[in-house]
């Protein structure tokens, strides 16, 4: 397998054979130590993806049912295509900065995505390497940050299911503070895996900064967020990567380290994509 760097940020593996525990394990790191890895030519089926996932990790359910896929429940899909009148997944996912599973108390460790169906224009995900971007924090901004914790929640960019329609807002409201109630982080997170310090924000799903005596801090989390590129309408931040995939790519991603946001693209054009996320438990000394 051979592993070359692309503009930016990350990798391009090309040559990787499945049955090589070697190669995976090629693949994991680089994938740690660069952020993103584009495998190309890798071609799955619903069951292939669960399988290449386990190779990495322990592929988790996603809690909201509406997203799974239909024979593989462990793949969660993207995908603004009906068929017969029945939509496979949910459109539309993603639109804001985020990490998935950011406002669970256990985020994902990685996340693998296999394009379907790309739009010709307005195509890719954009990432915001958080391990970078607290580096380049003015010294002082960065030291306040790092005594205070972030509380990060689903509320705001829940999507409203089918079955919600006509159900009072308030009774989904107090369904997802139920299910998924508020999670409290450092707002400096140390990274599971490389040691590294994140800086853990997200437009998306931070609802608030608290300092060390509990006052909220929404100013703070407005400097942070505009630090790292996150209120820049027009992405042209210089910490903001776009990556470009195809159909056949396969991209695996640090989830902790990056914050992303995928590219509404206006046009009916049909696009699609399966996720599967994983938790990595095997012992960091492994890498
Ligand atoms: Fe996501």
């Amino acid at each position: 397998m051979k592993i070359s760097p692309q503009p930016g940020m990350g990798v391009i593996a090309e040559g990787f054979v499945p049955g090589s525990d070697v190669d995976v394990r090629t693949l994991k790191q680089a994938a740690y130590r660069h952020r993103i890895v584009i495998v190309k030519e890798q071609h799955l089926d619903p069951a292939g993806l669960l399988e290449f996932g386990r190779r990495l990790g322990t592929p988790q359910l996603y809690y909201e049912p509406i997203y799974h896929h239909p024979d593989v429940p462990e793949v969660f899909v993207s995908s603004n295509v009906s068929t017969g009148g029945r939509q496979l997944g949910v459109p539309k996912t993603g639109q804001f900065w985020h990490s998935d599973y950011q406002f669970m108390p256990r985020p994902f460790d990685l996340t693998i995505i296999s394009p379907r169906q790309v739009p010709r224009e307005r195509r890719g995900t954009l990432f915001i390497d958080l391990v970078e971007a607290y580096r380049r924090l003015d010294p002082e901004l960065a030291r306040v940050a790092s005594e205070t914790v972030a509380i990060h929640t689903p509320r705001r960019k829940f999507k409203i299911r089918p079955d919600d329609v006509y159900r009072p807002i308030g009774d989904v409201l107090a369904e997802i503070d139920t299910r998924t109630p508020p999670v409290r982080q450092p707002t400096v997170l140390r990274h599971p895996r490389t040691g590294e310090q994140v800086l853990y924000v997200t437009e998306g799903a931070t609802e608030t900064i608290e300092d060390s005596a509990g006052r909220p801090r929404p100013d703070l989390l407005e400097q942070l967020l505009s630090a790292t590129g996150q209120l820049d309408p027009a992405d042209e931040h210089p910490v903001i990567h776009l990556q470009k995939f195809d159909v056949g790519d396969l991209l695996i991603w640090d989830n902790i380290a990056l914050a992303h946001r995928s590219l509404h693209n206006p046009t009916a054009e049909p696009a699609e994509s399966w996720r599967i996320t994983v938790y990595d438990d095997e012992p960091v000394t492994a890498l």
